[in-house]
C-alpha cells in the first residue's frame, strides 16, 4: 500500500523577490525587498529600521536581478517539469500588478507576465500553487501609508486579490494569502512594510498591522470563493513545534508561550477568533487593535481551507535564560543538545516535521500542506555545474520519510509537498547566493557575478524518482 495519495503534489517552491530579478522592467514598482540588502545591515533594514527607503551605492541589492526567472522562466519550468512536478509554488510581485499598490487599474504587462508562467506550467502539467504576497510590499504603500499598521491596506489587498483571482480563474486553484504570516513579529519591515520611528511602541505596530492582515486573509478567502468555488485557499505559517528544553514545568510552559505567539496567527485563520489567551495577551501589554464588529464576523465566517507551513527546525525553549542559543529560520532559538546543524546552524529534526505535522492536524483538524522545508548549504560545482550534493539528498530525504510517517501512520492529511528553493535563489534572512537549496544550481555568487547558468545537481535526479514512485522509492533506502 502507497503512504500518500495518487494526487499527491509533488513540487517545489519559490518566491518573486528571491528569483524574479527584472525589478525595474515591465512596469513594475519599487518594492521593500528590493531595498534590503545583503551583508551586515540587511538584519536591520527587514526588522523595519531601515536608513532610507532608496537604494544607495554603498550596498548589494541581490533580489534586484535575483537568478533572473523572469527572463528564464520557460527553462526554469521545463526543467521542473522534466522532475515530474505536480506542483510549483511562486509568488505575485505586487508591485508588477499594482506599481504603486494604490493604481485604479492593473498594469497588463505583469498580469500577462504571470499568466505566461502559469500557462507554461500547465503544459508541463504543473498545477500552479501561488502566494498572494511573499514578504512583498510597494515602496508607495509605505511611504505614503505606513505599511500594514493603516488598515486602508486591506482595502489596497482586495483590489490585488480581485484582480488576481479574475484574471487567472481556471489557470490557478491553489492561492496562499501571506507568506508565513508569524513572520510579521521577527522581520516586520518584510512581513508588514513596517518602518519604526524612534521611540514607537513596536509591539503594538506589529499586532495591529498583523490584524489588517488576518482580515484581508479573510476577505481575499471571501473573494476566491465568489468569484471561483473551485479555488483552495491555504494561510502559511513558519512553522516548527517548540520543545521545552527539560521536563521542568516551567520549561513547558515557556515553550507553550513560545508555539502560541505562532499559533496564534492560525488560531485566527483557520477556527475564525481570537484565542482567548491573546485577547488576554493584548489587555495585559495594553495592545489595542480596533477590531470591528464587522472584522469579527468576517474572520469567522472565511475561514481556510488547508493549513500550509514551513519546515526547516524544531524549535527550543526554556525559563532559564542563560542557556545557549543557535540560529533558526530568522529567528533564534535555543540549541539543543539532540540536534545537529547546518552550516547556518539551523538545528535538523527530521522526527519533529512528523511531531509539527501532528500538533497542526489535532489542533485545526484541516488538511495541511508543507510548502517549504529543505536545507540550504554551500555548494561546490563541477566544471559543468553538476554538484555532488548527497547532504542535500540526505535531509529532504529523512524528512520525507518523516513527513511519509505522519500520514501512513498518524492518519494526518497532507495536500502535497514542495520543497523550498527548487531552483537556487537568494537567501531571505541573509540575502546569500551561497546558501543554497536547490535541485537545480544556478551560477551566480554573492558579489551579483555568474552567467546564470542553469544545471542540473545530483538531487535532481534523485527528485524525479521520488516524485515518479510517489515516495515509495525511499523504503528501499533510495
Ligand atoms: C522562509 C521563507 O522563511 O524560509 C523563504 O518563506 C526563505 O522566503 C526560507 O527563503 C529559507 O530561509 P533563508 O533565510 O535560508 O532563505
Amino acid at each position: 500500500m502507497m503512504s500518500l495519495p495518487e494526487n499527491f503534489l509533488w513540487g517545489g517552491a519559490t518566491a518573486a523577490n528571491q528569483c524574479e530579478g527584472a525589478y525595474n522592467i515591465g512596469g513594475r514598482g519599487l518594492a521593500n525587498v528590493d531595498i534590503c540588502p545583503s551583508g551586515k545591515d540587511r538584519y536591520r533594514v527587514i526588522s523595519g529600521h531601515p536608513d532610507s527607503l532608496k537604494p544607495d551605492d554603498d550596498h548589494i541589492y541581490p533580489g534586484m536581478e535575483a537568478v533572473d526567472f523572469y527572463h528564464h522562466y520557460k527553462e526554469d519550468i521545463a526543467l521542473l517539469g522534466e522532475m515530474g512536478f505536480k506542483t510549483f509554488r511562486l509568488s505575485i510581485a505586487w508591485t508588477r500588478i499594482f506599481p504603486n499598490g494604490d493604481e485604479e487599474q492593473p498594469n497588463e504587462e505583469g498580469l500577462k507576465f504571470y499568466e505566461d508562467v502559469f500557462r507554461e506550467c500547465h503544459k508541463y502539467g504543473i498545477e500552479p500553487l501561488v502566494t498572494i504576497t511573499h514578504f512583498d510590499c510597494p515602496i508607495h504603500l509605505i511611504k505614503e501609508y505606513g505599511g500594514w499598521k493603516n488598515r486602508k491596506l486591506i482595502d489596497f489587498y482586495k483590489k490585488l486579490v480581485t484582480v488576481l483571482f479574475t484574471r487567472y480563474k481556471g489557470l490557478v486553484k491553489y492561492w496562499l494569502t501571506f507568506n508565513e504570516i508569524n513572520m510579521i513579529l521577527h522581520a516586520p519591515f518584510m512581513g508588514a512594510g513596517l518602518v519604526f520611528e524612534e521611540g514607537e511602541n513596536e509591539m503594538q505596530a506589529k499586532y495591529l498591522a498583523a490584524h489588517h492582515e488576518l482580515v484581508a486573509s479573510a476577505e481575499a478567502t471571501r473573494i476566491a470563493r465568489e468569484i471561483d468555488p473551485e479555488n483552495q485557499v491555504g494561510c502559511m505559517l513558519a512553522a516548527g513545534q517548540t520543545y521545552p528544553y527539560s521536563c521542568n514545568p516551567a520549561d513547558v510552559w515557556k515553550a507553550q508561550e513560545k508555539d502560541r505567539e505562532n499559533y496564534f496567527f492560525i488560531d485566527v485563520q483557520a477556527r475564525g477568533e481570537y484565542p482567548a489567551y491573546a485577547e488576554k495577551f493584548f489587555e495585559r501589554e495594553g495592545i489595542v487593535l480596533n477590531m470591528t464588529e464587522e472584522d469579527r464576523r468576517l474572520l469567522k465566517e472565511h475561514t481556510v481551507d488547508f493549513i500550509s507551513f514551513s519546515y526547516y527546525s524544531s524549535r527550543c525553549a526554556s525559563a532559564d535564560a542563560s542557556i545557549d542559543k543557535t540560529e533558526g529560520n530568522v529567528f533564534a532559538t535555543l540549541k539543543n543538545p539532540y540536534l545537529k546543524a547546518s552550516e547556518w546552524g539551523w538545528q535538523i529534526d527530521p522526527l519533529g516535521l512528523r511531531i509539527t505535522m501532528n500538533v497542526l492536524y489535532d489542533r485545526y483538524q484541516k488538511p495541511l500542506f508543507i510548502v517549504e522545508n529543505g536545507l540550504g548549504a554551500v555548494d561546490y560545482p563541477d566544471e559543468k555545474g553538476y554538484v555532488e550534493d548527497d547532504y542535500r539528498i540526505e535531509y529532504l530525504k529523512q524528512h520525507i520519510r518523516a513527513m511519509m510517517d505522519a500520514v501512513e501512520l498518524d492518519g494526518v492529511k497532507l495536500l502535497g509537498y514542495t520543497s523550498w528553493g527548487c531552483i537556487d535563489l537568494v537567501s531571505a534572512s541573509t540575502g546569500e547566493m551561497k546558501k543554497r537549496y536547490g535541485f537545480i544550481y544556478v551560477d551566480k555568487d554573492d558579489q551579483g557575478s555568474g552567467t546564470l547558468k542553469r544545471s542540473r545537481k545530483k538531487s535532481f535526479y534523485w527528485y524525479k524518482k521520488v516524485i515518479e514512485t510517489n515516495g515509495e522509492c525511499l523504503k528501499e533506502n533510495i
